[in-house]
């Protein structure tokens, strides 16, 4: 099976409550392929996904683009843990994932990133992954004040894709160059 022709086969490839997550947590491939299309220019781009879940935007990216690497930084290491296995499973060579903060991640490491509103879910009651991990207004508010310093301490020319996004993380030195297919997913590049 061609896993990589519809979110209904790239789905199937998780655990039943993982893939019953996905329409509303995980990058639908569309979304993913023109992303990853807009971040990975250049030879051997190296991009960052901050909360890469279990590792669907990667996948499809390096499916896609196998001569940059993409790299997934998560909170919760069980969904790391899937995202592995099934990189594996899929043989793809030029992804790696990553338990813990993006908050102690070398953003200077990478040269383009994805953002698909990873804390969104300091702010809801329901609907959130799992209660592993501490959620609170507060650390939305905190999550969005160090991914914004972060953004702007990059080089001109630094590009991220983001989905579903406040915008509240985004410097004012980052312009918006254009916007997907899907409307929620924009694309910014650092002057
Ligand atoms: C909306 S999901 C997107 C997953 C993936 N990027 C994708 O598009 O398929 C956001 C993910 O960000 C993770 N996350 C939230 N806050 C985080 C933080 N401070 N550091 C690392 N991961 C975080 C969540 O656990 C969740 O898996």
């Amino acid at each position: 099976m061609d896993f990589f022709s519809s979110d209904q086969h790239f789905d199937q490839l998780y655990p039943p409550a993982i893939s019953a997550l996905a329409s509303r947590h995980w990058t639908p491939i569309a979304v993913a392929k023109e992303a990853a299309a807009f971040l990975a220019v250049g030879s051997n781009t190296r991009i960052l996904d901050i909360g890469s879940g279990v590792g669907k935007f990667c996948m499809i990216g390096a499916r896609f683009h196998p001569h940059a690497a993409f790299t997934g930084v998560e909170q919760r290491d069980s969904l790391t843990q899937i995202a592995q296995s099934i990189a594996h499973e899929l043989s793809l060579t030029n992804t790696h994932f990553l338990t813990g903060n993006f908050t102690d991640i070398d953003f200077t490491q990478y040269h383009h990133f994805y953002f698909y509103n990873a804390f969104y879910e300091n702010l809801i009651d329901n609907d959130t992954i799992d209660q592993t991990v501490e959620q609170s207004p507060e650390l939305f508010n905190m999550y969005n004040r160090k991914l914004y310093k972060q953004l702007k301490k990059l080089p001109a020319g630094t590009r991220i894709a983001t989905f579903h996004s406040s915008e509240n993380e985004m410097p004012s030195s980052y312009q918006v160059v254009g916007v997907g297919t899907n409307e929620d997913l924009k694309f910014w590049i650092k002057l």
